[in-house]
């Protein structure tokens, strides 16, 4: 008999391996791993109309995140959603154009954050909580449910620029520009993302994910200061919380900046990008945190022997120890589905990978 009051319930590997034990084989999910490649999300996404709308739409914006966990059976969902959802709540005004991707209201001048107000915050959030909600009561229990949000850095690179920027020029230039300004506008990021995780996880987000995707091009001070320190203060705010919510970091294409991130965040696990070392995650990132990643997205796009390859040297490298296997970025929309599958047959150890001459 069990001694605990209650429903017993089934840990989800990923949490499993979050909270500090090895799985063999490891939990697998996919960043990005509801969109544009999957027939089924196309067809949601034309009757939502616009991707904003879809976002606030819980019963399609929950559909839509189970897709990809019906399809190919995924250890993890992760809500659907956005991470410019946090500049929208705050007041800045946000479409995402066909073919161009999002374009804000730029924030030019520290007297251009009088437009931002962190008063409304909550109640814009609640149709997303709604989504979580629903995703939460349609899992199965061994399927963990993700959160996110943007770390502020990688938030505020677009809430600057006003759309994307392969450089985050505006933004660099901002915070050596006007230092003071530029810490105000993350401090508001800081104080809305937390609002924002904390209501994910009331309505039942599991983990938690912060996208840093613009982390690598911060030199190495500035790394220290817009990347680690704010991620380290919403990790603390979180955690002061719910400690027993593990948060991923994802500080692409950090480098050598990847072992500070993970000592001094407090993250319980970092999402590492295709330019890290197989043996260095293992020796230098490891030994601190669960580590999680690294195939190349393109891939998982040309599928067939290559990628069976990889996929066996990730697996190879990185099971003995907290692993979670994922890509080193999102996937991206000519993805063939068909190779998803295939990919986790492998990584379920259910297909052994084709000897196809090298
Ligand atoms: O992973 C998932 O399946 C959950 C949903 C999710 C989306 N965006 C859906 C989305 C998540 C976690 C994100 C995060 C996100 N959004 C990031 C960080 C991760 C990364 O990829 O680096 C960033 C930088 C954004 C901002 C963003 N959203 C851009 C620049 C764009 C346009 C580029 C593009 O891919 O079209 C988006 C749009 C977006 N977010 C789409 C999806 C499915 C495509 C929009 C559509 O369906 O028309």
């Amino acid at each position: 008999m069990d001694q605990r009051s209650g429903p017993v319930t089934k840990t989800p590997n990923l949490i499993r391996v979050l909270s500090g034990a090895v799985c063999d084989p490891p939990p697998i999910w996919l960043m990005r791993q509801a969109g544009r490649y999957l027939p089924e999300y196309r067809a949601v996404r034309e009757r939502a109309g616009s991707f904003l709308d879809l976002c606030y739409a819980p019963a399609m914006a929950a559909e839509v995140t189970l897709q990809p966990i019906k399809r190919f059976g995924f250890d993890a969902a992760i809500l659907f959603s956005d991470i410019l959802i946090v500049p929208h709540a705050l007041g800045q005004h946000l479409e995402f154009r066909e073919g161009e991707g999002p374009v804000l209201e730029p924030i030019e001048t520290s007297g251009d954050l009088d437009r931002l107000s962190l008063e409304g915050v909550a109640s814009r959030f609640e149709t997303i909580y709604e989504t979580v909600e629903r995703v939460s009561e349609a899992l199965d229990e061994d399927v963990a449910l993700i959160g996110f949000c943007g770390a502020p850095w990688t938030v505020a690179s677009y809430m600057i620029a006003g759309r994307g920027t392969s450089d985050q020029g505006p933004a660099r230039s901002f915070a050596y520009r006007d230092e003071k300004g530029f810490q105000a506008l993350i401090d508001i990021i800081v104080e809305a993302s937390v609002n924002y995780l904390c209501g994910q996880i009331e309505a039942g987000a599991q983990a938690i994910q912060i996208f840093d995707s613009w982390a690598g091009n911060l030199p190495d001070d500035q790394f220290q200061k817009w990347s680690i320190s704010p991620c380290a203060s919403i990790v603390g705010a979180v955690k002061a919380r719910y400690p027993n919510v593990p948060v991923i970091g994802f500080p692409r294409a950090a480098g050598p900046g990847y072992v500070a991130f993970a000592e001094k965040t407090g993250v319980d696990a970092v999402g590492c990008d295709t330019s890290l070392a197989l043996s260095w995650i293992k020796s230098k990132l490891q030994p601190k945190v669960a580590v999680q990643g690294n195939l190349d997205p393109l891939l998982l796009v040309e599928g067939g022997a290559a990628m069976e390859r990889r996929a066996a040297e990730i697996l190879e490298a990185l099971s003995d120890g907290r692993f979670i296997f994922n890509l080193g970025h999102g996937i991206v929309p000519s993805t063939p589905p068909e190779h998803v599958a295939k990919l986790v047959e492998i990584v379920k150890g259910r297909l052994p990978v084709s000897t196809a001459a090298d």
